[in-house]
This record gives C-alpha cells, structure tokens and sequence, in this order.
C-alpha cells in the first residue's frame, strides 16, 4: 500500500480536472472533473499518491505516522491556479496613468508619447537587482495566497541586454524558492526603447543577434514573446523575433490582437506557439487556425476591463470552435495590476461570457498547457506535482460568485502547507 504524508479529505466538492492528456476543447471545457466528498493523498516526495472519492483514497493509501489530515468538510478543493501570463518583475508603479486612462487617455497614445511601458522600463533600469527581488518576492506572496502555484514571469521592462537578464535573474532566483513555481519569458520585443525610436529593426536586430542569443545561453527562458500590435512590432518584426527564439530553442507566445487585428494570431499559428495571449480582435479565420492547431489562447480579461476595451474577447466563440482558452492575470503595473487568479475567473465570467467550470479549467489545466506544464501541473492526478487549494466555499461555482473576494483557506505547493488562512467555518 502506498503511503500518504498529507490527506485532504471529505471535501464536499474536489474538483480534479483529470482528463485526457493536453489542453481541454469545446464540451471537455466545460469538465471540471468534480468528486463528491473527495479526497486526494500526497506523498513524501510532493506529489498525489491518490485521489478520488474519501472511502477510496483512505482504502488506498497507508498514513504514515506522523502524517497530516485536513478536514475540507462542506469546502471545494481544486488544482493550484496556474497564472499563464504575468509581468510580475518590474519597478514602480502606473497610477497616474490608470487616473489618465479614467479620463480618457488612450493605452497606446501614453505609450507612444514615451510613457506607459517606457516609464516602467525607466524605473526598472535604475532599480537593483535586490530591488527588483523584494517587490516580486512580495507580488508573488500575495498570489500565493490567491491559490496560484505556478506562474509564468516575462521581462520586457529592460529592452536592453543587461537589464532583460537581470529581469530574469531574478525570476529564476524566484524559481529557486519554488513556492510558487515560476516559468520565465524573454520579452525584449515589448516595446521599442528610446535609443532605437527612430529605427525599430535596429532595435529588432539587438535582440535577435544580442539579446535571445544572452538568454538562452544562461538558460534564463523557456518562452520567447513579442507584443504584435499596431505602432509596436509588426508581424514581420514578430516573425523575425520569435524565428531567432525558437532558432535557441526558446519556444513562440505572443501578444496578439489586443488592441486591434495585426496578424499575430495567424504567425503564431504557423510558428506553433505554445500560446496566443489577449486576443480581443481575434475574428473567425484566427479563431480556425488555432483550431486546427495546439495553440492555446490565453484570455486576460483583467487587461481589458482595466483598459476599459470596448470588445471582449470572442470566448463563446472560442469554445464552439475547438479552441482550448485558458485566463491569467496579466499582472502588470500598467494594464493588470491584478495578482489574483479568482478574481479573474469572476472577470472571464461577467465579460467574457465562460461558464464557472470553463473558467475553472481555463485557469488550471489549459493554463498550464499554455506554459508546456500540462503533464506536471493543473489537475489533481495520480503522478502529478500536489499542488492543492482548499477553498472556504462549498463549490466551484460559488468562485466567481463571491467576486472580489480571496476565497483560499488552505494553499499546498508540492505537498507542503504553505498558506492557512483563518476563516469562518
Ligand atoms: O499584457 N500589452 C502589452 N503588455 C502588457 C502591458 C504592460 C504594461 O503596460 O506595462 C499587457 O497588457
Ligand atoms: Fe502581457
């Protein structure tokens, strides 16, 4: 018999998004895979050693003497969130802007006027590396205790060499700690930066001859991103960025469709990105394309109801189609200064038309497949990392009900209790 060094048991709903490998499509969206009075049993190495119904693990698994059983009577118990897309290292902070989007600012005028991501790029150059450590080490405590357990971290607020590493220096070291477990992404091409205003390929060229060739010789990236956008990088320049990536073995995301329809989508298609992030201009031939491919589209429904962006991404749509949808928080100091993955689920429900159980598999499954981790993370089953949230709500669906509100009582990263918050019973 195997044995159990944590048991969460009689959980009134233990939601396990088991399921076929690789993200979920149209109706297998809507599967949260949900066991009444459920438990799952982790064992001494930091994964599930069983899962199922209560009576069935307990039969299973042997305790071992000094183990520990949470009770999750009348709570939901889920997979650790898994955050897709994230700008969690940078410095300062984006107020006033936000105040001058209130008024009527638009996003990409306050960029090209050399503010929005260029003051954040400003601030960060000058700040330390420790700096920069301290205020994300902070972000991703409070994550953490949202229910996310991995998360993806870009750069892209140096667009330069040095400070690209460093940005990624310090989302390894934050790696490091494991808790939560972080994936990195070299996103040079976010913007163009002061020294090259006047001569975007130069800049293009710095990355693809300098930049990518830097990061992946430390192996400070899985991921290489661009933001393909009007006024930013064209499709071309993206085409050129992400070739020089993957020619390092760094595998295509993309900023696609946010602000207006480019063609990112498309490229990313032809590149086998592992994602498509955003999305809101996507139209039906993008939406057939990624279809027919094992591109997930990742949803950031916080960046667009903070830009206050009058289309939604097609997600209905989406999920007719075939095409797999995952959410993140797009944590940023510009767009999403959001750090919480439930909150986003309520967002992905009220404006983007998912259902509870599809944002449920969006945010945890599909995720992690849109970071290349679906066989690790994302689901509670047997093998995988026990990455375990136990919620102070008795169902999923109560998640976006109770908008706003950090329903987490109990986060377990690895098998370890990392998170207990004090709550009602
Ligand atoms: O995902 N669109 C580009 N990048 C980020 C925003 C970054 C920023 O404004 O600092 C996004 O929305
Ligand atoms: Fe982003």
């Amino acid at each position: 018999m195997v044995v159990a060094t944590l048991l969460v048991e009689h959980a009134a709903e233990l939601a396990t998004l088991a399921g076929p490998p690789g993200p979920r499509r149209g109706a297998q969206q809507a599967e949260a895979g949900i066991v009444r009075d459920g438990a799952v049993a982790v064992g001494a190495d930091g994964s599930i050693v069983a899962v199922g119904s209560t009576r069935e693990v307990r039969r299973a698994v042997q305790l071992a003497p000094d183990a520990r059983v949470l009770d999750a009577t009348g709570r939901a118990v889920i997979p650790g969130f898994v955050d897709a897309h994230t700008h969690a290292v940078f410095a300062g902070q984006r107020a006033d802007e936000f105040a001058l989007r209130l008024q009527g600012h638009d996003y990409l005028e306050i960029l090209s006027s050399g503010g929005g991501i260029l003051s954040t790029v400003r601030a960060t150059r000058d700040a330390s590396e420790t700096q920069l450590r301290q205020a994300a080490f902070s972000a991703l405590s409070v994550m953490l205790a949202h229910g996310t357990t991995t998360l993806e971290i870009k750069s892209g607020y140096g667009l330069d060499r040095e400070t690209e590493v460093r940005m990624l220096r310090v989302a390894r070291d934050l790696c490091a700690r494991g808790r939560p477990h972080v994936v990195a992404t070299l996103l040079a091409a976010h913007a163009v930066p002061p020294e090259f205003q006047n001569d975007r390929d130069g800049y293009v060229d710095l990355v693809c001859r300098e930049i990518i060739p830097a990061v992946a010789r430390d192996g400070l990236a899985r991921f290489c991103d661009v933001f393909c956008e009007r006024g930013v990088f064209s499709v071309e320049q993206s085409r050129r960025v992400l070739e020089a990536g993957l020619a390092f073995g760094l595998a295509p995301k993309l900023h696609a469709e946010q602000k207006s329809h480019l063609g990112g989508t498309r490229l990313g298609v032809a590149l086998s990105a592992t994602s498509v992030d955003h999305l809101e201009y996507a139209d039906d031939d993008d939406l057939a394309a990624l279809a027919d491919s094992n591109t997930v589209a990742v949803l950031l429904p916080g960046a667009a109801f903070l830009l206050r962006e009058p289309r939604s991404a097609p997600a209905r749509r989406m999920i007719e189609r075939q095409v797999p949808v995952a959410l993140a928080t797009d944590y940023n100091p510009g767009t999403a200064p959001i750090r919480s993955m439930p909150l986003t689920i309520g967002l992905a429900c009220v404006c983007v038309g998912l259902t509870p159980a599809e944002a449920l598999v969006a945010a945890t499954i599909n995720a992690a497949c849109a970071l290349q981790l679906g066989e690790t993370v994302g689901s509670l089953e047997v093998g995988k990392r026990a990455d375990i949230v136990i919620l102070d709500l008795p169902s999923v669906t109560h998640i976006p009900y109770r908008f706003g509100e950090n329903p987490v009582q109990t986060v377990i990263a690895a098998g370890e209790v990392v998170v207990e918050a004090v709550k009602s019973a």
